[in-house]
């Protein structure tokens, strides 16, 4: 496995891959989601292909300084993660090489990106979407794998490729759980062995209003199950449309129960796509 850790390194690295180039950008702290990200990829490049995964705690995509700090950087089980599924790349660059002190452009999505997650994390989607266009820019990828968990950055990803005529392929990997639900997540190590034990509830609650007839009942009974824990604090609880990302009123089309949940200072965020 190769360790690049500028993008003059990667950009040289990469003119010698033969095949399917397939990258998996992450911030670290490698867990089973991001595994199965690894595997989709390897799957997507074929044996002769490269998988490539970036670990950057990208400082523009955080809005709050503390929660930057906080970051687990776990670079010395990550490293060997890669290595056991076979990545033929990893992109692990200093702050100092990603970002000039004096840059000056940035990319916006301006739609998508105003609710959920972008709605209370101003900024956040800009330093999400300049990142990745950097990475697919220094790593020349012909594809690039992101979970469905998150799925707003999802959506913005592939917005952006479309807009600005990316020419790499988005695959897209299913949310992946711990046993008792929870959406995996760097974020979970920092729960206490309370908050841990509480947060399952997030996906429960989720399940059991999507059951429910009206947006109205559905966010009644979602606040409500999140809520009956002291522990929790929403963030932001939310019905929107699955294509647009929009806010609804009525169920006439697929839509997307999200939610952003504070266990303490640890933010988690999860959703439950409702057919009609
Ligand atoms: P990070 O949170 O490390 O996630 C990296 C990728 O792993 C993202 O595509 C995310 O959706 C996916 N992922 C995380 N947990 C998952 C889970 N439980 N199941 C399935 N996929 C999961 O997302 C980012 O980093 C950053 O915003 C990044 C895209 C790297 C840009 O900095």
């Amino acid at each position: 496995m190769i360790v690049a850790t500028t993008g003059a390194d990667l950009r040289e690295i990469v003119k010698s891959f033969a095949g399917k180039k397939v990258l998996v950008p992450t911030m670290g702290a490698l867990h089973e989601g991001h595994l199965e990200l690894i595997r989709m990829a390897r799957q997507a490049a074929g044996p002769h292909g490269a998988v490539m995964v970036s670990i950057f705690v990208n400082p523009i995509q955080f809005d709050r300084p503390a929660d930057l700090a906080a970051y687990p950087r776990p670079l010395e089980a990550d490293f060997p993660a890669c290595e056991g599924e076979g990545v033929d790349l990893v992109f692990a660059p200093e702050i100092a090489s990603m970002y000039h002190a004096d840059r000056s452009i940035t990319v916006t999505e301006s739609l998508l990106s105003k609710g959920l997650c972008g709605g209370s994390r101003p900024g956040h989607f800009d330093g999400v979407c300049t990142v990745v266009l950097k990475l697919f820019l220094l790593s020349a990828c012909d594809a690039a794998v992101f979970g469905a968990k998150d799925f707003q950055q999802l959506a913005i990803v592939r917005r952006m490729v479309r807009d600005l005529d990316v020419p790499v392929e988005i695959i897209e990997c299913p949310t992946v759980r711990e046993s008792d639900g929870l959406a995996m997540s760097s974020r979970n190590t920092r729960l206490t062995a309370a908050q841990r034990a509480d947060a399952p509830r997030i996906r429960r609650a989720l399940q059991m209003a999507a059951m429910m007839g009206t947006p109205a009942e559905i966010l009644k009974i979602a606040r409500a199950e999140i809520g009956a824990s002291p522990l929790t604090r929403i963030d932001y609880l939310s019905l929107v449309d699955a294509e647009t990302l929009q806010p609804l009123t009525e169920i006439s089309r697929p839509v997307i129960l999200a939610t952003a949940v504070f266990y303490g200072k640890v933010r988690l965020i999860d959703h439950v796509r409702i057919s009609c």
